[in-house]
């Protein structure tokens, strides 16, 4: 991976490699951060990159944040002007990922969420896909359980809970899988590693809601509106079961970085032909144009970095995005 030539980092955009903690630093230590997951897509023809949906992406980050008793004077607008000035300084003509980070920075010892300092840190890097096989992914069932709410929220994107994440995703891939699909504490179907799944059985489009310990992606709620409105199919948030998804004519992975990948196979079980099916085909080319900023109805959702134009300023657009927010 290449290393950020940038980072913001206390306030200001520094050389990354000036963007420096100790060793005693308490988010290290005790898992005390958040982070948030942003991706930027070069567009070759109009010479521009897009960052996908910054608003909301910063807005779930100041709520993990809140999750950890962290308070900020910032605003999600504050981080999406510092996203934009440390772009204009890494200069990309290609995709690339952006990664803020708050963070408790006292260096000491002692588990607490109280009297600490928070910081936040965004850097960005090149990127390309996050799986390798996003047309027919072969995803296994984890024996490990998905945190709930009442352990760490997982409504949140809280670094020491990664841990969880960390330890499906080795042993699917280890196991000779893809990817893993996590069951919550209940048994009932959670999510990927770092993505959120969605079935389609008997035409129906479903997912877990967002009271199934999932995180409240992103792409998620992109998906859901890209569905039911733009390609007309009727998608329903419910519990489901493990073994739902054997059933299932096709499944597919949502996340930021996933994009939509889909799930072909779980458990040696090929799901519906054993191939990418219809509406996972569909979507991943719609999603692919929306996030490019090639299709005008959601244009309002990608904001531009070099070339900035009030009208697609994601706050400033009666588009989508603010409908969904009403
Ligand atoms: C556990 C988990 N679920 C789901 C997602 C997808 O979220 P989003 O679409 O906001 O990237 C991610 C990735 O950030 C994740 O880490």
């Amino acid at each position: 991976m290449t290393l950020p030539r940038h980072a913001f980092f206390k306030g200001a955009i520094v050389p990354y490699s000036e963007a420096k903690i100790g060793v005693l630093t308490h988010a290290l230590n005790y898992g005390t951060a958040v982070f948030g997951g942003i991706r930027g897509y070069w567009n070759a023809e109009q010479e521009e990159l897009f960052v996908f949906r910054p608003q909301d992406h910063f807005r779930r980050f100041l709520d993990s944040a809140r999750l950890l008793n962290m308070s900020f004077d910032t605003t999600p607008g504050d981080l999406v002007e510092a996203v934009r000035s440390l772009l204009l300084a890494e200069d990309y003509k290609e995709d690339c990922y952006i990664r803020p980070l708050a963070y408790y920075a006292d260096e000491g010892i002692g588990v607490r969420l109280h009297d600490l300092t928070p910081a936040i840190s965004i850097v960005s890097m090149p990127y390309g896909r996050y799986l390798d096989n996003e047309e027919g992914v072969h995803a296994g069932i984890s024996s490990w359980r998905r945190v709930d709410d009442n352990t760490i929220p997982p409504r949140g994107k809280i670094a020491g809970a990664y841990v969880n994440s960390a330890f499906a995703k080795t042993d699917a891939q280890r196991a000779g899988y893809d990817e893993a699909i996590v069951l919550n504490s209940h048994g009932r179907v959670c999510e990927g590693s770092a993505e959120n799944v969605f079935l389609v059985r008997h035409g129906v489009v479903a997912t877990p809601p967002l009271t199934e310990s999932i995180l409240e992606g992103i792409t998620r709620k992109t998906v859901i509106e890209l569905l039911r409105d733009a390609l007309g199919l009727t998608v329903v948030e419910r519990p489901i079961d493990r073994t739902e998804i054997y059933l299932a004519e096709e499944a597919f992975f949502t996340g930021t970085g996933v994009q939509i990948a889909a799930i072909t196979n779980v458990d040696h079980r090929p799901l519906g032909t054993g191939k990418i099916g219809p509406v996972a085909s569909r979507l991943r080319s719609l999603y692919f144009d929306v996030v490019r900023g090639r299709n005008h109805r959601y244009r309002s959702w990608c904001m531009p970095i070099y070339h900035p134009d009030e009208a697609a300023i994601p706050e400033l657009a009666a588009g989508p995005a603010r409908r969904e927010r009403a």
